[in-house]
């Protein structure tokens, strides 16, 4: 009885008469990330992301009164990880919302938890459609893969002029493996050929087998619709059987890891992603001048430009809500509507997915460079 009452008219009276925070009166946000592991990249830069959204939301007096308190489990790139630490992070933390995951299968994992304790959970940048569809407290602040795989096949065909195209394929992934199904649909609907598929899993170092077989099948071009390590050394291992065509591929390859372990191999490689810090939109430099200045000179990419987002989404949501009680939560996220952040508009749309445009970048000289924008 008295535990229900605290939690419903406390945090408004706290709000209205403490000036500061005490500990026990923070707003409690888990993040679970792959901070390492073989996708560390993924989830060192969209943890900064979200770091500095914290940092700035507590810098300007919390939410509803209180401070914000971030706290973050590392799943270690690992399967099967990031089921434990949710499950920590709102048994023991008592978290009130879940920022995560970047890669869809982790994403995956996590959403059927948050919603049995019916805690809010935003993925910053998982872009499987399934992540969403697995309960109505799963959120995205970004496009999905339907949009991403056709605006692919879109610049394949009329950028790149492609006509014959290898799809090579991680099975372990959920991603990838939708990734690589909404881009053979549409390069088929518009004329391209998809001439062969060929497989590998997570983790996997020689790709040797599947390039010859790509070689021998004569296409202008190979789709990866992988991670960064994988597309890197596919990439050298290409052009070291002499496939001097494009490589390309989605989201998934955004990582300076991926110049480094690919070395000259990258140069004219392109993939599709959700921003580039390039845009001279004022709320994109703005950006990138604070996270330059708060994390050494490092330039924010794609992961930590929806992380900051997907904080912020949420301290939105939060404030419309006046109260962090999930299904209030719940309620005022799906609500969301033309919230303005580094990455474009946040429309919630019925599904819980975001509507947004997507960025092609290639490599040029050992560096990322901005080709086009593609709108939804
Ligand atoms: N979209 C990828 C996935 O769903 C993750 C990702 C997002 C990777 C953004 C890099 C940049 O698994």
């Amino acid at each position: 009885m008295i535990k229900a009452l605290r939690s419903l008219f406390l945090p408004a009276l706290m709000a209205a008469v403490f000036t500061g925070a005490r500990a026990q009166d923070t707003v409690k946000i888990g993040e679970f990330a792959s901070l390492t592991g073989k996708e560390a990249a993924f989830g060192q830069s969209s943890h900064k992301g979200t770091l500095l959204a914290v940092e700035e939301l507590n810098a300007t007096g919390g939410i509803l009164g209180r401070q914000v308190e971030l706290i973050t489990e590392d799943n270690q790139s690992k399967q099967g990880e990031s089921a434990t630490i949710v499950k920590k992070l709102i048994s023991r933390d008592k978290i009130i919302a879940l920022l995560g995951e970047v890669a869809s299968g982790r994403s995956l994992e996590a959403a059927p938890i948050a919603q049995n304790y019916k805690i809010p959970m935003i993925s910053p940048s998982s872009t499987n459609p399934r992540v969403t569809e697995m309960g109505s407290y799963i959120f995205r602040v970004c496009f999905i893969d339907p949009f991403q795989g056709t605006a692919m096949a879109k610049f394949a065909k009329d950028s790149l002029h492609l006509k014959k195209v290898a799809l090579l394929t991680s099975v372990s992934s959920p991603y990838s493996v939708g990734l690589a199904k909404y881009f053979k649909e549409t390069f088929a609907a518009i004329g391209g050929e998809i001439t062969i598929e060929q497989k590998y899993s997570e983790g996997d170092k020689d790709f040797k087998a599947q390039l010859t077989a790509i070689k021998a099948a004569g296409v202008d071009g190979i789709f990866v619709p992988g991670y960064y390590t994988e597309a890197a050394l596919i990439s050298k291992q290409a052009r070291e059987l002499e496939l001097n065509f494009p490589i390309f591929g989605g989201d998934g390859w955004e990582a300076p890891q991926l110049i480094e372990i690919g070395g000259k191999a990258m140069e004219g490689t392109y993939y599709s992603t959700h921003y580039s810090p390039e845009n001279s939109s004022p709320a994109v430099q703005n950006f990138v001048k604070k996270f330059r200045a708060r994390f050494a000179g490092e330039t924010p990419d794609a992961m930590a430009a929806l992380g900051y987002d997907s904080a912020m989404v949420l301290a939105d949501a939060i404030k419309r809500a006046g109260t962090t009680d999930g299904p209030k939560l719940r309620a005022a996220l799906a609500a969301t509507r033309n919230y303005d952040g580094v990455t474009g508009r946040t429309t919630i749309d019925p599904h819980r997915n975001a509507t947004k445009a997507a960025v092609v970048i290639t490599v040029k000289d050992g560096q990322f460079k901005f080709v086009e924008s593609i709108a939804p």
